[in-house]
């Protein structure tokens, strides 16, 4: 069972005992979103309609800054995400996110939450989310997509996610000028991403974090 975590930019982020691995950041959950899925993915992609995968769902913290940032710039999007281990109601409402985000928005992270599994829900007529509850190394992906929120838990501790296998997976679920971003740009991370065909750019990381990746199938 997760426990609740404050980081350093007041947000709150989990900790799983069970991988001895915090979801976010400690140096700040809202801001590595931000960072590495929103600026570093999002506005990069320059879509006004695109199809997004994320790669663990987890608290919806990259959800939510998602569907926010698609009403300030007038996006379609269509939003996919897979979740192995769901987090419990009682945790996710114990999270700060009301203090971060408007009634409005809380009501859309609750939906988002609440939503049944493998359902295409409109959270507003320019965004339909779905999540679907998969382990994502035997699962196959049947869409396309423009972006990959690839947020898995270290590739310590979750190495086969990280593989070249499961990389190419998601290359070839991208469209051409796809993008994935992801928090750790570790050697091996690097060196499969490469290996799956992505051309990689090592980009300056938030606060505590030297590096991040954007790869992009070209
Ligand atoms: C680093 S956390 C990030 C979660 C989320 N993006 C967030 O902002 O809270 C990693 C997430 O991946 C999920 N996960 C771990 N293994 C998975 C698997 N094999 N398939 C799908 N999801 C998995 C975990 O349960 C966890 O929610």
């Amino acid at each position: 069972m997760s426990n609740i975590v404050k980081t350093a930019d007041g947000s709150n982020t989990l900790y799983s005992p069970e991988f001895k691995e915090h979801y976010h950041s400690t140096f700040g959950a809202l801001n590595e979103s931000m960072h590495v899925y929103i600026e570093s993915g999002l506005k990069y992609c320059e879509l006004k309609s695109l199809n997004i995968f994320e790669l663990g769902f987890g608290t919806g913290l990259n959800s939510i800054l998602t569907y926010i940032e698609s009403i300030k710039n007038n996006l379609t999007v269509k939003y996919n995400a897979i979740e192995l281990y769901p987090v419990k109601s009682e945790i996710i409402s114990g999270l700060n996110y009301d203090k971060l985000f408007t009634p409005e928005e809380i009501f859309t992270f609750n939906k988002m939450h609440s939503s049944p599994w493998s359902s295409d829900i409109n959270i507003s007529d320019n965004f339909i989310f779905s999540k679907i509850q998969a382990d994502f190394s035997n699962y196959t992906i049947n869409h396309k997509y423009d972006l990959i929120y690839f947020d898995a838990f270290a590739p310590d501790v979750q190495p086969d996610l990280w593989s070249k296998k499961n990389f190419i997976k998601l290359y070839n679920a991208l469209n051409n000028n796809g993008v994935l971003t992801t928090y750790s740009s570790k050697g091996v991370v690097k060196r499969n991403l490469r290996d799956a065909g992505f051309i990689i750019t090592r980009l300056p990381g938030p606060n505590g974090k030297r590096h991040i990746l954007r790869a992009e199938k070209k």
